[in-house]
């Protein structure tokens, strides 16, 4: 099946992100919320991302408008019915995407793909609550996605080869690499990622090292990009903490148990970045 048009869920983080770079690939692009505000917002920042990538001379200004002129916005839901791909990127909880499903399959074409971006909840159980358990599957971006190479492909128990080659033209469409997970809680990113980022957190709260002794260990001594308190800033806390929850519920393993460090910062309404407060001051 030919993909032409994309419909993406919440214009967060991860959302614009994809928005940018679904247009830049050259697809039509409808990105929606509930809130005009967080629109806004996210057409703002893919202007600033899109200039940053011409300044660096990674596209020219011609793409840049053009990317920009292939994204709608709208804050209704079923505005994305006659999209032939759905991304939903909205917050990381189940009950919420799973209200979205409801609200949105009765308005998709039938051969409409609708996939989630969740970076943890199980594929084929958000799968089950749609009319097209055959056609979902998980399209998991990296966080910043227009740097990131990597997409999480996923398939619930019944999505069919159909659906999985026309996502797999979609990532390389835009440039990107896809991985096959299995639908497993956390899948493969996360499922290694947030026990170390997690293990960080422990290391802090029993006074091993502090946020910058932990950060510049990982950064000097296992050449990662980030440190891993870092990095949950960037991710943001309260996502850390509910795929920690994922991994702890599904893998039934108190390895995976939540830091309660985590678990008090989150309380506390310091999510990293997002919250200008983390295991960094961001104010
Ligand atoms: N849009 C467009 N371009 C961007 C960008 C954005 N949002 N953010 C950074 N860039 C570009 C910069 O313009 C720069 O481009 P050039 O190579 O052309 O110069 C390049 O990315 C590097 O950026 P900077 O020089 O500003 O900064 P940096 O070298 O410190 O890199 C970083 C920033 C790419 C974020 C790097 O620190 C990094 O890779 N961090 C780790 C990120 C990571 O691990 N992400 C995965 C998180 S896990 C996840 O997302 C899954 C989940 O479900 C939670």
């Amino acid at each position: 099946m030919e993909i032409a048009s994309i419909g993406i869920v919440g214009a967060g983080q991860m959302g614009n992100g994809i928005a940018h770079v679904c247009a830049l690939a050259g697809y039509d692009v409808t990105l929606t919320d509930v809130s005009k505000d967080a629109l806004d917002a996210a057409l703002d920042l893919i202007g600033q991302n899109l200039d940053r990538q011409v300044q660096r001379d990674r596209i020219d200004a011609a793409a840049r408008d053009a990317a920009l002129a292939r994204i709608a916005t709208t804050l209704t839901l079923t505005d994305l019915g006659a999209c032939d791909l759905v991304i939903e990127a909205a917050t990381e909880r189940e009950t919420i995407k799973q209200a979205i499903f409801e609200d949105l399959v009765p308005h998709l074409k039938p051969e409409t793909i609708l996939t989630s971006n969740t970076s943890s909840i199980s594929i084929t159980r958000l799968a089950s609550r749609t009319d097209r358990p055959e056609k979902f599957m998980g399209f998991h971006f990296m966080n910043p996605v227009p740097v990131m190479q990597l997409v999480e492909l996923i398939r619930g128990i019944a999505t069919d080869d159909e659906t999985y080659a026309a996502c797999q033209a979609v990532v390389e469409r835009l440039g990107k690499t896809a991985a096959t997970a299995e639908d497993f809680p956390a899948f493969m990113v996360n499922r290694i990622l947030m026990p170390m980022i997690n293990e960080a957190v422990y290391t802090l709260y029993e006074g091993v090292g502090t946020v910058t002794s932990i950060d510049t260990s990982m950064k000097l001594g296992a050449n990662h990009p980030m440190g891993p308190l870092e990095l949950a800033d960037f991710i943001g806390l309260d996502t850390c903490l509910a795929i920690m929850n994922v991994l702890h519920d599904g893998l039934a393993d108190t390895k995976y148990r939540p830091c309660p460090l985590l678990v008090k910062y989150v309380e506390a309404g310091w999510l990293g970045r997002k919250s200008l407060r983390g295991f960094y001051d961001y104010r």
